[in-house]
């Protein structure tokens, strides 16, 4: 094999090359065979070369012959500008091509299960995922994925970069470790030299970050892995990575301040520019006016509640929802009207669309010459038409839609979703802009099934005091010093300023339903080191796989990991998880009891 250390790159050939000797080494991308002339391009990481064979140049055209797609070879030859009739302007490299002198197949190639050149991309993006995820090798070669995964190291260095600059010390803490509460189930590992017993893979950092700052360190942060065993999304992964990270002696503010110039750093590697500052809502404002708590901001479309506004209005549907302790809310979809037929809102979006959602129904109506125009009309009257224009800012060729139901977390629920539908069917969602904010002022507590349970996990420090004494829903409507950071809808981060008085954190234990005992044995060591001096501390944690696919415009997070599991946590290539011999589980002292399904 040629010299590596005579290696030029094909994607980085230039003027520079002109009538140079190059050594390139690569996959075959492509074969065209004129008859008189062979042409392949050939494929590296950085790029893409045309390389001609020529009979009267080329040493072997027989060995050139037998070249295939994915075939591995090295080139020797020299490089000379293309004819101006066959520049390639979608190449960078389309102005040159390299004319072979020698030519050394390093490996054969068996046909690939689907096409990877990027020039055959569309074939490539309509194969089933768990197909490309069985060979990810070569999905990874394709360039569109490389390009991807280069992208992710270009902001690891961005991210290292910018906290080292801001006195952050990266540490690396452990992963064979016990429970940490963040709201899924723990994987585990059993342990061989303590049978019975096992390890929890962290489902963050969190305990140790914390630990970190009782140790002094004042400013930590960690790239890294974190496992939850949850029922999959598309943009979550059993196995995901973290941007952790926890300051000591900080606020809110230094944390918000501190996040928004990393994100600007780690966008600007696309070249995207964020707004500054963020803007803030608090989660209440964020589930009146978008229905979630994690608002998309990219179009306008805010829930605007007229409950109010229709209280004394004769329609039965409306009063029986009112009367209830129901709500009635809607969005405003201004100029729409001539693109959204009858059809359209009554036979799609309120008997398919809004039932599909959740609720029963949805309640539409057009403005045109400044009245309101629909079957429900009538049972207003002129004053509480106009008072429902005025709330919900209608103005011709708007179209008003409402979603009404007695229970007002529907609404919310329904609506917010049925808003992001109604955007993205019409096209209004612009591609071009990156919409981020904070969501501060989360409860402490949320009530399932009338247990509270920490909303972010059980170390947030509540905005006033509370004791164990409060009722549960007292405690329901104590607000929690967390903050979560999104972009586009998607939460990317979240973070807070944690309790670092043991007291303070035994209280919140036991509020959480947690014996005396129960604290001692899965939070006593951390608990004592409170006693021993602990700062006020606070920090976050971006997705980081999130962040790289919204930096991207990919929908999913699996387009930006090297090696994700699919939508079964399974990982297609290893067929992990597996079974394994029965050996290795009686030296753990572990069975299995069930019948293994696969
Ligand atoms: P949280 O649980 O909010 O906070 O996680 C932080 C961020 O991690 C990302 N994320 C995920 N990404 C992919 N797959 C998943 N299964 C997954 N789960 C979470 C999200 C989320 O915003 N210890 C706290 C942080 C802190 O308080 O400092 C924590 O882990 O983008």
């Amino acid at each position: 094999m040629a010299n590596w250390r005579e290696r030029t790159y094909c994607g980085e050939i230039n003027l520079g090359h002109d009538g140079q000797s190059v050594v390139i080494s690569g996959w075959v991308d492509t074969v065209r065979d004129h008859g008189h002339l062979l042409f392949i391009h050939l494929r590296d990481i950085k790029g893409l070369i045309q390389v001609v064979f020529d009979p009267t140049v080329a040493t072997d055209m027989v060995v050139a012959r037998s070249l295939r797609s994915e075939f591995v070879v090295t080139v020797s030859g020299v490089v000379r500008r293309r004819a101006d009739d066959t520049v390639n302007s979608k190449l960078l490299t389309g102005e040159w091509e390299v004319v072979a002198h020698h030519m050394e197949i390093l490996n054969k190639a068996l046909t690939p299960p689907f096409a990877i050149s990027d020039k055959e991309v569309d074939g490539a993006v309509c194969v089933d995922e768990d197909l490309r995820l069985r060979y990810r090798y070569l999905d990874i070669r394709r360039p569109s994925v490389q390009s991807s995964l280069v992208t992710r190291h270009a902001i690891l260095q961005e991210v290292r970069r910018f906290l080292s600059d801001h006195q952050f010390i990266e540490v690396d803490t452990p992963v064979l470790t016990k429970s940490t509460p963040e709201g899924a189930r723990d994987y585990l590992v059993p342990s061989r030299v303590h049978q019975g017993s096992f390890y929890a893979l962290p489902q963050s950092p969190q305990l140790f970050k914390q630990l970190l700052m009782v140790g002094g360190l004042d400013r930590y942060f960690q790239i890294t892995k974190c496992f939850r065993d949850e029922d999959l999304r598309p943009n979550r992964q059993p196995e995901f990575t973290q941007i952790d990270l926890e300051a000591s002696f900080i606020d809110e503010e230094f944390i918000m301040q501190l996040v928004e110039g990393l994100l600007h750093r780690v966008f600007a590697v696309r070249g995207i520019e964020l707004p500054s500052p963020f803007p803030r809502l608090t989660y209440a404002d964020s589930m009146n006016r978008y229905g979630n708590d994690h608002p998309d901001l990219r179009f306008g479309l805010p829930m605007i509640d007229v409950t109010e506004t229709v209280r004394s209005v004769n329609y039965n549907i409306f009063k029986t929802i009112i009367s209830s302790g129901g709500r009635i809310k809607g969005i405003n979809v201004k100029g729409q009207s001539d693109k959204l037929s009858k059809n359209v809102l009554q036979e799609e979006f309120a008997k398919k669309v809004v039932p599909s959602l959740g609720a029963k129904g949805m309640t539409w109506m057009r403005v045109e010459n400044n009245q309101l125009v629909s079957n429900i009309v009538q049972f207003f009257t002129d004053s509480e038409q106009s008072a429902l224009r005025q709330v919900m800012q209608a103005e011709d060729g708007d179209v008003l839609m409402f979603i009404a139901d007695s229970s007002p977390r529907l609404v919310n629920d329904v609506l917010g979703r049925f808003r992001c539908y109604v955007a993205d069917f019409l096209g209004i969602i612009p591609s071009d802009v990156v919409a981020p904010c904070w969501v501060t002022d989360f409860p402490l507590f949320e009530l399932i099934d009338g247990q509270l349970s920490a909303m972010h996990h059980p170390f947030t420090q509540p905005s006033g005091t509370i004791d164990s004494g409060m009722n549960r829903d007292t405690l329901a409507s104590v607000s929690a010093r967390a903050y979560d950071v999104v972009i586009n809808g998607v939460e990317i981060g979240g973070g807070s300023i944690r309790i670092h008085s043991p007291e303070q954190q035994t209280t919140i234990f036991e509020i959480l339903g947690l014996s005396e005992s129960d604290i001692r044995q899965k939070f006593g060591f951390f608990i004592d080191a409170f006693k021993y001096g602990a700062p006020p501390h606070g920090g976050l944690a971006i997705g980081l796989d999130r962040l790289v696919a919204m930096v991207l415009g990919t929908d999913s997070i699996r387009d930006v990991i090297a090696f994700p599991k699919n939508r079964m946590a399974v990982c297609p290539m290893t067929q992990a998880p597996d079974t394994v011999d029965p050996e290795q589980l009686s030296d753990l002292g572990v069975a299995v009891t069930v019948p293994v399904v696969r």
